[in-house]
């Protein structure tokens, strides 16, 4: 890994709100930003339109389309596969479920480490998932744990689908986020928890703006000559 390249990492179950946290952080910081859930909702969405199942039984197929991905994140916040938009794809509730069952593939991890590590470059990364900080960069100079309670969530994640004009129930989404924290926790390999070393941060009663200026807080304390 890049040691003196400097990594905050934001982890954190589904819905928390990483990637509004993790992505102003990079752009208040100017750094790069890695969207690792992307991935996983790529190669899931890949394996699928291969006509592969989402389980053991094509582990070696999906890890294999895994580490072949050609991947572009466009700075208009556009992600390319292949060439193909699939930035709206990726993101519906299916391909959330789908992402989480390839992500439980552990030769699907092992063939997503390099592409990630890859996303360490000068000034700095930001990178959300859910093993960044204990996996992907374990020597970042600060990690976060992210947390807000399950309703919380629930209904961030319906405010979201509501604003797209989608439709959905609040216990439907609550059943869902619960059923995929569940799945995310008790994977073998890499499952979701904080890192020894990280802070945690519980968003529920906060403000993007809070928890953006804690971050940044934190980073400050961590410089050694500020
Ligand atoms: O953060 P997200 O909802 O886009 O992630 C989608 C799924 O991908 C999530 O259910 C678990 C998996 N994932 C993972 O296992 N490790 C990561 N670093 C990021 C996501």
């Amino acid at each position: 890994s890049r040691p003196h390249i400097p990594v905050i990492c934001v982890d954190g179950p589904t819905a928390s709100g990483k990637g509004t946290l993790a992505s102003e952080v990079a752009r208040r910081l100017g750094y790069h930003y890695l969207d690792s859930g992307a991935l996983y909702r790529i190669t899931g969405l890949a394996a699928t339109r291969a006509g592969l199942v989402l389980d053991e039984a094509h582990e070696h197929s999906i890890a294999k389309l895994a580490g072949s991905l050609d991947i572009v994140f466009s700075t208009a916040g556009r992600v390319l596969l292949s060439g193909q938009d699939v930035t709206d794809a990726i993101r519906t509730e299916e391909a959330g479920m789908n992402a989480s069952r390839v992500s439980a593939l552990p030769a699907v991890r092992t063939a997503l480490v390099a592409l990630q590590q890859g996303f360490r470059r000068l000034p700095g990364l930001v990178a959300d998932g859910r093993d960044m900080g204990t996996v992907i960069f374990p020597d970042a100079q600060l990690k976060v744990y992210l947390t807000a309670s399950a309703a919380q969530r629930a209904e961030r994640r319906h405010k979201q689908l509501i604003s797209k004009g989608i439709s959905a129930t609040l216990a439907a989404l609550r059943a869902d986020l619960e059923a995929r924290d569940h799945r995310d926790s008790s994977r073998a390999v890499a499952p979701l928890k904080p890192a020894e070393d990280a802070l945690l941060l519980d968003n529920s009663g906060q403000t993007v703006e809070e928890s953006v200026a804690q971050v940044l807080r934190w980073w400050e304390e961590k410089q050694p000559f500020s």
